[in-house]
């Protein structure tokens, strides 16, 4: 791979600087499920370069793509086993840099994901850890403790992995006896780091510099509140659900602690030593708006995933409420506000939105009838409304053509340790992971030569990519004729947003030179204020905006 030869794209954010992630749309490439570019039905950097036109001719700024580094796969990749590599089956650097220069010349940003709370098993510093033995430097980097017990046969706390079951598996040690536990937030094939070790700091900070200097833009950082850990290891005192018990959040032992901000203080630094500089997006899971905003601090990260938005319903004053929080918030700190309605983690918010009951719908868990009609016109609205809040917003791949979560995989097809660890109590995520729809036939529609790895139920045919660019009506066109529009109605210039009061059911704001975005949640059709419609997520007849549909209006009032 040749380095250095990347210059980002010179289009600067409307802002006339080079903060270009204040109000960029970028686009989310969960790898696998992309294109498939070698027809052995995962998808790969080769499927994605065929697919660049694509993205460019849709609109986005960027591209983010989920974990691409050598892995065993024990959760889709976010087990790493090599930080500076790609993982064969997804290509290899060459092909990586081919990607990067090929974006560039497209306009397109690349952002990549780093797995900084947890290692693979197969990672060579944890091989060593468990060649080394107790004591030993190497298991200095990972969180190993003996267990309770007389003979140590029980783990060192009652921590819970997020994906279900204990937090701590117990290894056996070079002699054949059984040794000591190591910590696992996640799956046992993803040991957690101790990042009070100045060499783990030292090789994040050296990653980072691995792929800045090959042109990467940025970085998402998974589980960006988890790396801090109480080092005495109390009990969480957590039930089954690994719920605390306790409500108070701000001394927890594993999530969220203040520790972290000297870390990514330093990450800062690197990113900024670079011209352009290079961005952050945390995922963070946190208890409130306030904590999300410490994130994106001065000096620290530059933006969050407002996972607030994702878990909001399809409820007028919830939305409302969400958005000035997240605005307020982030404004207190000087930080963009991101918005987001899918990822590879939640359910597709066309079944989120399609669940009559919204009172049960949080993103994460939705249980309930789904109406995927009622989803798709929902979530139609929701992309206007999306697309014209100030900030940046994220675009899940498959966000643009309407799917929905395929909630009836076959339970042998099922990959995601979610399913596993919890003995199949919980579906887990694959659901949202099925590979995109690109043909109308074909044995994967278009996403390869041959299968792909998860089923795609065959009227996905009817939501392809192919199917959709020959309909003007299509999710594909809106996104399409959105993004192209959002770029000179809603940028960073447009600024902040006005409040309209259109009733209780609607959602309404005006930004910029007078443009508004309405919103009709309710059951009955909405009165549009006067003005003339740029886009809309369905038919306006007689200046009216039906129920659980969305419009830009031109008003001419600020
Ligand atoms: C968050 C990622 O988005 C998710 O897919 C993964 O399972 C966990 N972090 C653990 O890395």
């Amino acid at each position: 791979m040749t380095t250095g030869t990347t210059t980002a794209p010179s289009g600067d954010s409307a802002d006339g600087t080079d903060e270009w992630w204040r109000d960029a749309v970028i686009y989310q490439i969960y790898i696998r499920s992309f294109a498939d570019g070698d027809g052995d039905g995962v998808g790969d950097i080769a499927g994605i370069r065929s697919r660049l036109p694509y993205l460019a001719a849709l609109g986005v700024d960027a591209i983010w793509v989920n974990p691409w580094y050598p892995s065993p796969m024990a959760d889709g990749g976010y087990d790493v086993a090599d930080y500076r590599g790609v993982e064969p089956v997804f290509g290899d650097l060459d092909q990586a840099q081919a990607l990067v220069n090929e974006a560039a010349a497209l306009g397109l940003r690349v952002v990549l994901d780093i797995v900084p709370n947890h290692t693979s098993a197969a990672h060579a510093w944890f091989e060593e850890a468990l060649a080394a033995g107790p004591g030993s430097a190497q298991r200095a980097r990972y969180l190993f403790r003996p267990g309770r017990g007389p003979g140590g046969e029980l783990p060192p706390n009652d921590w819970r992995s997020v994906f279900g079951g204990a937090a701590w598996t117990r290894v056996t040690e070079a002699d054949g006896s059984p040794g000591e536990w190591y910590l696992h937030l996640f799956d046992d094939g993803q040991p957690d780091l101790d990042w009070t070790g100045a060499d783990v700091r030292e090789e994040f900070r050296s990653v980072l510099r691995f792929w800045f200097d090959r042109g990467i833009d940025g970085f998402r950082i998974d589980v960006a509140h988890g790396l801090a850990k109480d080092m005495a290891l109390p009990d969480l005192g957590a039930d089954e659900e690994g719920l605390l018990r306790a409500p108070d959040r701000s001394a927890h032992p594993h999530w969220d602690r203040d520790e972290v901000f000297e870390i990514y203080r330093g990450w800062r630094a690197v990113a900024d030593g670079y011209d352009p500089p290079r961005m952050f997006c945390a995922e963070a899971w946190v208890s409130s708006p306030e904590r999300l905003a410490a994130y994106v601090r001065s000096g620290l990260l530059h933006t969050a995933f407002n996972f607030a938005f994702v878990r909001a319903p399809w409820v007028p004053a919830r939305l409302r409420e969400v958005i000035d929080t997240s605005l307020r918030t982030h404004a207190a700190v000087g930080a963009a506000t991101t918005w987001v309605l899918s990822n590879h983690d939640v359910s597709r918010h066309v079944s989120r939105y399609g669940r009559v009951d919204q009172a049960v719908t949080d993103g994460r868990t939705a249980t309930g009838a789904v109406d995927v009609e009622l989803g798709r016109r929902r979530a139609r609205a929701a992309a206007l409304l999306m697309l014209a809040l100030p900030g940046g917003a994220y675009v899940y791949q498959g966000d643009e053509l309407g799917l929905e979560e395929v909630e009836n995989l076959p339970d042998e097809a099922r990959q995601d340790p979610v399913w596993v660890r919890s003995g199949g109590r919980e579906r887990g995520r694959d659901g949202n992971r099925v590979p995109l729809p690109w043909a109308q036939r074909g044995a994967s529609y278009g996403f390869g030569d041959g299968a792909a790895w998860l089923p795609q139920p065959p009227h996905w045919a009817g939501l392809s990519v192919e199917a959709q660019e020959a309909d003007r009506g299509s999710m594909l066109w809106l996104y399409r004729d959105a993004l192209r529009l959002r770029r000179d109605l809603w940028g960073a210039a447009a600024g902040q947003l006005s409040w309209l009061d259109l009733g209780p059911d609607v959602v309404a704001f005006v930004r910029g030179p007078g443009v508004a975005c309405i919103v009709n949640l309710g059951a009955a059709p909405s009165p549009l204020p006067p003005g003339e419609v740029v886009l809309a997520s369905a038919p306006v007849e007689d200046e009216s905006l039906p129920p659980d549909s969305a419009v830009w209006l031109r008003t001419g009032r600020r």
